[in-house]
This record gives structure tokens, C-alpha cells and sequence, in this order.
């Protein structure tokens, strides 16, 4: 029986305006000025509804490229046979769960699945309370861990926005995010890993005084949320042994940068010479299907009474997430991410000293932080020139991420099926594109970069000083005026033609 109803064409300007009207405000876009309506995807490409081909520089989701045939070929196939199994014995959950524990140590040996990195992370804190007996958890000042009401309170860069009504949890400790090149102890302190495990440790003993014992401590082994920071040697190790000695466990947050992003090898905790007692992985695991796991140590698993995700461990999610770790493993991508991602950090340190905006290039494998200062002496972060930037790079069919509590990081994260010719091709247009906003900047006489991005609204404040209207503001016809009637019945009547 043929279900699908003729399909409409549905325009840019009704896309934009149904999203305005319908979903929630606080969901950002990518480009908010000038936002890009993708319709499909295919390896490290984007196609949006005019058919121009922009490369992919963010979108870890799709970790072995957007739309991989295998992926695809497999989740159609289990989909044609059973999509849910709620409560059931089911092969494809026993077959992954076997086979993602084989790429982990020993220790950890008990997945338990669930639909997002969030619902991985809560499951996670849940865990350590449950073991541990205390609900405690340190986190760091730039971390992110989901979207969850456990995760806000642990994700500072997020509740920092909430602003100041927000009231940090009593069970809440937070330490400094181990960042060599802004943080606390400056770029050239001797031992940083030493000396930014001594700041948990007194976050400990503070707690302690408090009369409260530190249930787990928490983070990505590679800081996305602060701009790909690379906590510095002996960090990890030492953290682990304070927490641990103070009876604590270890959560490693692998959502981002697990399954071989990171190059060297698959799980990002193994660049850093530990092992922690939970691990969380998610977003690339599914290759954009809903799919996050929680794998812990036997002794931790056992001890949460109850456990139950309707959608977690579904069939169809793991089929699929097999059919990822065949992909990661057939084409070779986690060598691949070690090889093309040093072509790309390479290729931004060569630019480095050419750009005095260009503070730090930093991180591992295909996972690229380059920070942009005012000037390299203050090291002032120019968020609104990271906007900027990242808008003239679209404009130059590349999509490139922005990250950092001040913004002013532009990251890369693309799918690892990325090129050592994709790396080439964005060092170079990054670099143009940088060296047009520098000089820019020079002829009109500013010097003072401040002077330049203080005071101006969001929308192109470099473009409106330097005559250089390069962001499409409206990327669609503006003989139709945008829709401000917020009646609800008005606002359905709009889309007759759609429905
Ligand atoms: C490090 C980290 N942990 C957890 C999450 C939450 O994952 P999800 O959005 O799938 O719930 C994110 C999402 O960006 C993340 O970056």
C-alpha cells in the first residue's frame, strides 16, 4: 500500500519561517545570520537547496562519512525486519555490545545503550552515585556533558549562560580546565599536568572540609567544548590516582572524540595512559542514527538496581553501529585521522606566524582547535573575527565550527573519510580568508584590533567597517516580508500550501 502523500515543494523562505514559528527559539542554527537549508549529504560533502557542495568540516555525527552505503544498506535492511525489540532477546544488541567491549580494556566489559551522549552521561552519574554511594562529581570549568538537568549542572560553559539566577549544585566541584595555553598557570609553566591535577586535588580536600566525599570526576579527554584543549601530560594520571585514593571513580566522556578520531588510537583516554572506570561514547557511534553507550566494569554495573531505555540498544541502532566499527576498521580511518589530521595541524602551525591573530593551533588527530587573539602578546580572544571567519569560509563553500567559552576557536571535527586534499584546500582558504580581515583591517587604520569588534552588533561588525557586505544576510527573496503574526491559528493557516 503506497502511504506517502505527493510531496510539495517547500521553499527556503517557508522552511526558515516554519522553524521560527513552530520550534523553539532557544534551538541555535549554524550561521543564525544566514543559515544553510542542507538537503542531503555524501561523504565529507553537504548539498543545500540550491545544489552547491560545501565541505563538512564539523560534522563528527556523520564519523565515516554522511550516508556510507554499508551504514545506510544495513539499518535499511534490519529496519525491514524488526525495528523495535523493547523486553526481548535480540542478536544485533548481544553481537555489538560484544564487539565494542572487544576494542576496550579488559576491565570494562558491560555496555548498557541508550539514544544520545546526554542520556549516556545521566546514566553515567547515576552509575558512580550508585557504586560509590555518593553523588558528588567534579567537572571542569570549560567542560560540556550534555543536555540533560544532571548535565547543565556539570557542564559550566553551558549554565554560565543561564546567567546569574543560576546557582551552582551543592554536589557540584569544579576545577580548572587544564588549557596550557590560557589558563591558570600560564604558557610556560614547567609540569602543567602536575600542577593542574594538584588544583583537583584541592578541590577534593575542599570538598571534604564540606563534609562531602567526591563520588566521581568527569571529562573529555580532549576539551571540545573549550576548543579542542589537550589536557598536558600526567594530567590524567594523576587525577585518576587523587580521585581514586579519595574513593572516587572515573568518567571518561569519549562522545566526541572516541572511535578513532582521535588517530593515534581508538579511545581518547589511551592517548593519556589511563583507564577510567566509565566510559560514555555517542554522537559518531550511530553515523547520525540515535545511538550512545555507557560501558563500565562489571562490579560498577551491578550495582544500579534498575535499568530501562525503550530505544537504547534498539535493533536497527545496532546493526547500524556495527556497521561502523566494519567501516572504521575496512577503510583504515583511524590511521587515516592520525595521517590526514597532522597534515591539517601542520598545515595551520606553517600559517601561524604569518597571522597575528592566530594565538594557538592545537589538538590531536582530526580533532583541530585554532584560537584567534587580538594579538598574540595579550592574548585577548576575538570572538566576533571567529564569526567572521567562519562566515567567510561558507561564503568559500567550507563549513568550519566555532567553540570556547569566548567563542573564538574555530574547531574541526569533519568525517574521517576527510582528505589530506581537504586539509590543503581549508589551510589555505583559512589563511586568505584571515589575511583579508587582517589587512582589512590595516587600511582602514586600525590598528587596535579591539577598537574594531568592541561596540558593534553581532551581524558583520568587521564587514560594516571595512565596505565588505561578504555575509548573505538574507539568503532568500526579499520581496517576502518575514511573518511576525504569532497567533497560533495564523501561524497554521501559513502553511495550507505545505501540508
Ligand atoms: C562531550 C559531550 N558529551 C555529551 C554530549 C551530549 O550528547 P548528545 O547531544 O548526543 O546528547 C555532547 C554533545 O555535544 C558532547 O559534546
Amino acid at each position: 500500500m503506497e502511504h506517502r502523500m505527493p510531496e510539495k515543494p517547500v521553499t527556503f523562505r517557508q522552511t526558515l519561517q516554519m522553524r521560527k514559528d513552530f520550534v523553539g527559539k532557544s534551538c541555535k542554527l549554524h550561521f543564525e545570520v544566514a543559515p544553510l537549508k542542507i538537503l542531503r549529504a555524501s561523504r565529507q560533502y553537504l548539498y543545500d537547496d540550491t545544489g552547491q557542495e560545501f565541505l563538512d568540516c564539523v560534522n563528527n555525527t556523520s564519523h565515516v562519512g554522511h550516508c556510507h552505503p554499508h551504514v545506510v544498506g544495513v539499518g535499511q535492511e534490519q529496519m525491514s525486519k524488526l525495528a523495535s525489540s523493547y523486553g526481548f532477546l535480540n542478536e544485533q544488541t548481544a553481537l555489538y555490545a560484544k564487539r565494542l567491549v572487544s576494542t576496550l580494556p579488559e576491565s570494562l566489559c558491560v555496555c548498557f545503550f541508550v539514544s544520545s551522549g546526554s542520556e549516556g552521561n545521566d546514566l553515567a552519574l547515576r552509575l558512580a552515585a550508585s557504586y560509590t554511594k555518593r553523588p558528588d562529581v567534579i567537572c571542569l570549568d570549560g567542560a560540556y556533558h550534555g543536555n540533560l538537568g544532571s548535565l547543565v549542572e556539570i557542564s559550566p560553559v553551558r549554565y554560565k549562560k543561564l546567567g546569574q539566577g543560576h546557582q551552582k549544585k551543592d554536589w557540584v566541584h569544579i576545577a580548572p580546565t587544564p588549557n596550557v595555553f590560557r589558563g591558570k598557570f600560564g604558557s610556560n609553566a614547567a609540569n602543567p599536568g602536575v600542577l593542574y591535577a594538584n588544583e583537583v586535588r584541592k578541590v577534593i580536600q575542599k570538598a571534604e572540609q564540606q563534609g562531602r566525599d567526591i563520588g566521581a570526576f568527569i571529562s573529555e579527554p580532549v576539551i571540545s567544548a573549550s576548543g579542542m584543549v589537550v589536557p598536558p601530560e600526567n594530567y590524567f594520571q594523576n587525577v585518576y590516582r587523587y580521585v581514586r585514593e579519595c574513593g572516587g571513580i572515573c568518567i571518561s566522556d569519549e562522545v566526541q572524540c572516541g572511535l578513532g578520531r582521535i588517530g593515534e588510537h581508538f579511545w581518547g583516554f589511551q592517548m593519556h595512559n589511563v583507564v577510567p572506570d566509565i566510559v560514555t561514547i555517542g554522537k559518531p557511534i550511530g553515523n547520525g542514527y540515535p545511538l550512545a553507550a555507557v560501558i563500565t566494569t562489571k562490579e560498577i554495573a551491578d550495582s544500579l538496581g534498575d535499568f530501562s531505555s525503550t530505544f537504547g540498544g534498539n535493533p536497527v541502532a545496532c546493526a547500524i553501529g556495527r556497521a561502523v566499527l566494519d567501516v572504521i576498521e575496512n577503510e583504515k580511518l583511524t590511521s587515516s585521522a592520525k595521517n590526514v589530521g597532522k597534515c591539517l595541524k601542520d598545515g595551520f602551525k606553517a600559517i601561524q606566524p604569518k597571522h597575528p591573530m592566530i594565538g594557538d593551533v592545537r589538538g590531536v588527530g582530526m580533532m583541530i582547535g585554532i584560537e584567534l587573539v587580538m594579538d598574540k602578546e595579550s592574548k585577548k580572544p576575538a570572538k566576533e573575527t571567529a564569526e567572521i571567519l567562519a562566515y567567510k569560509l561558507k561564503e568559500k563553500k567550507i563549513i568550519i565550527g566555532i567553540e570556547g567559552g569566548d567563542k573564538n576557536v574555530l574547531v574541526m571535527l569533519p568525517p574521517l573519510c576527510f582528505t589530506t586534499d581537504n586539509a590543503r584546500h581549508v589551510v589555505q582558504a583559512f589563511s586568505e580568508a584571515l589575511a583579508n580581515i587582517e589587512s582589512e583591517a590595516a587600511r582602514v587604520g586600525l590598528t587596535n584590533r579591539e577598537e574594531i569588534v568592541s561596540d558593534r552588533p553581532m551581524d558583520v561588525p568587521l564587514d560594516v567597517i571595512t565596505d565588505q557586505t561578504t555575509i548573505n544576510v538574507h539568503n532568500y527573496s526579499d520581496d517576502e516580508d518575514d511573518a511576525e503574526d504569532d497567533d497560533p491559528v495564523a501561524k497554521r493557516a501559513r502553511y495550507e500550501e505545505v501540508d
